[in-house]
């Protein structure tokens, strides 16, 4: 499973890209505007950062003008993909973006025929959003396991992008569901390296470390 960054934050992820572990970028409205930048800026500058697939949002509500953006962003870098929403404009502007060439992310999917029909439209992302999901009272994974199944099912090659993901559950049952991408909160990447184990297991290295020095001074 691929690990993209759910961020439009400059600095998180120059840290991904630096670790290493970075293999795309997802932004949206919401994420922009917590960096209170020009988008089309700030998306060049990610996707100088980034050469894995950088998703870009539409906000238009028509085709038309999903296109029309669409083929804006499509100019700024060669690994941007475009996110329009799953609605039947979006799946519209989806089959007309993925004609000319232009890479499509569906988004704000929510349900397994919703995943189905994106597929159809040439989608080559789908986004289900599984926290947005739990927040409702619902099962977020289980939409991942039907996307899953259906694509499976006919040979479906759209690539399952789990996004609106909370915790490092969310990581660890897409991975074992078997998604082809995670896009992560910044602060839920940090936690995935973490376990106390492991920074007891140093602080002990470290200690029997020093004590072994100071045997050897004597
Ligand atoms: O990229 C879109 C998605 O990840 C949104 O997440 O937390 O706003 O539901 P959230």
């Amino acid at each position: 499973m691929k690990i993209f960054i759910d961020t439009a934050n400059i600095s998180e992820l120059k840290k991904a890209v630096d670790i290493g572990i970075c293999e795309g970028c997802t932004t949206n409205p919401t994420l922009i505007l917590k960096e209170g930048k020009d988008y089309k800026k700030t998306l060049k500058e990610i996707c100088s950062i980034i050469k894995g697939p950088v998703s870009a949002e539409t906000v238009s509500l028509n085709a038309e003008g999903m296109v029309k953006e669409g083929k804006e962003f499509a100019k700024i870098a060669k690994n941007i993909v475009v996110k329009v929403p799953m609605t039947q404009e979006g799946m519209k502007a989806c089959r007309l973006l993925t004609n000319a060439g232009i890479k499509v992310n569906t988004t704000l999917v929510f349900s397994a025929n919703q995943a189905l029909l994106a597929a159809k439209a040439g989608t080559y992302l789908v986004s289900p959003f599984i926290g947005r999901l739990d927040d409702i009272g619902q099962t977020g994974m289980d939409l991942i396991r039907e996307i899953k199944q259906i694509y499976t099912n006919y040979g479906i090659k759209t690539q399952i992008l789990v996004a609106s993901v909370r915790n490092p559950i969310h990581v660890k049952e897409a991975a074992l569901i078997g998604a082809d991408i995670a896009t992560i909160p910044f602060k839920v990447y940090e936690q995935l390296f973490q376990h106390s184990l492991t920074d007891k297991g140093i602080k002990l290295f470290l200690d029997d470390w020093d004590k072994l020095q100071k045997e050897l001074k004597k």
